[in-house]
């Protein structure tokens, strides 16, 4: 017998709590999957939120979706890896909301063909191009928000998406998983200048997800779901979670930390194919006594 946790997977329609009730959040790139998401599972929560991307279409998309589900939202386009652009976004949620107070650094700026080379292949002047634009797309708004709410003595949130990749690279990746891993950095360095002012940042660490355009619909035997532990890859709702977590008063007193989400790759030394006394892999009951299940 396998075991493979359900997924819980429908990211616009939720029931929420009100945890996020008073709030005003910007996610940026939430046009589509991820980062659309966590735009909808906010607003589910009571956040007014704005839906920034530089897609203008399909951040109007997803304000449809949340207004249908009851809930606040506006959109805001542009290309947020331009800190003029990013002041221009602010001042537009600021006119329709008063402030933002919850940022979550979802956007991903796929520039190119640059982070899928060899490392002997990349071009010095494509690295520049694409370190620049993904480090400003987290350094702009974070900025912008916190010297806002530092000014007006307010507390706020900062919510980075980072990736595994960060951690364990991926190959032939080398400035998206270097993009990230200045992105984890950034995020402890400024959660720790920012926490007099009550600022706190916190990255949130996928692992595989299953998204629009990278499906990932790998069934339980498929040799990428067993390297994970918990068998499946992850969804958009597995990543929303755990954002709204870090940007919801029950992570009062976390800052400056990584929090994977990604089944337990992470914590796993090795994959169970390579692990000599799991042939079976590490979710094969067949031999365990029944009588322990229950
Ligand atoms: N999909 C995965 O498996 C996975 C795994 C780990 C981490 N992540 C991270 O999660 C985040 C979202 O991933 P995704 O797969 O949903 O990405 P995606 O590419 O599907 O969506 C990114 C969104 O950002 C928008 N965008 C791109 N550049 C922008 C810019 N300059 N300004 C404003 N908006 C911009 C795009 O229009 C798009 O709507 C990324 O940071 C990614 O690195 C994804």
């Amino acid at each position: 017998m396998t075991r493979v946790p359900p997924v819980f997977d429908s990211p616009d329609v939720v029931v929420g709590h009100g945890q996020l009730v008073g709030r005003v959040a910007l996610v940026t790139g939430a046009g589509r999957n991820i980062g659309r998401g966590i735009a909808c599972r906010l607003a589910a929560e009571g956040a007014s939120v704005a839906v920034s991307d530089i897609d203008e279409g399909a951040a109007k998309d997803v304000v449809e979706a949340i207004h249908t589900a009851g809930g606040t939202a506006t959109a805001v386009v542009g290309d947020a890896s331009h800190p003029a652009t990013v002041d221009r976004i602010f001042d537009a949620v600021e006119d329709v909301y008063g402030r933002v107070d919850a940022l979550v650094n979802n956007a991903y700026a796929r520039i190119g063909a640059t982070s899928f080379k060899p490392f002997l292949q990349v071009d010095v002047a494509d690295w520049q191009a694409f370190m620049a634009a993904n480090t400003s797309l987290f350094f702009a708004t974070s900025q912008r928000m916190s010297r806002t709410l530092a000014l007006a003595g307010a507390p706020g949130t900062i919510v980075n998406v980072s990736s595994h990749g960060a951690a364990r690279a991926h190959r032939e990746h080398i400035p998206y998983d270097s993009v990230k891993g200045a992105m984890e950095s950034f995020t402890r360095a400024v959660a720790v200048d920012l926490a007099p002012w009550g600022i706190r940042a916190n990255c949130v660490r996928p692992g595989s997800v299953s998204v629009d355009c990278e499906r990932m619909d790998w069934g339980p035997d498929d040799v990428r779901s067993t390297q994970i532990p918990m068998g499946r890859p992850g969804s958009v709702a597995d990543v929303a979670s755990a954002v709204l977590y870090l940007t919801s008063a029950e992570s009062a007193y976390v800052t400056g930390q990584i929090f994977n989400v990604d089944g337990g790759m992470a914590a796993q030394a090795r994959a169970p194919q390579v692990e000599p006394r799991w042939p079976a892999g590490p979710t094969n009951l067949t031999d365990f006594p029944a009588r322990l299940l229950h």
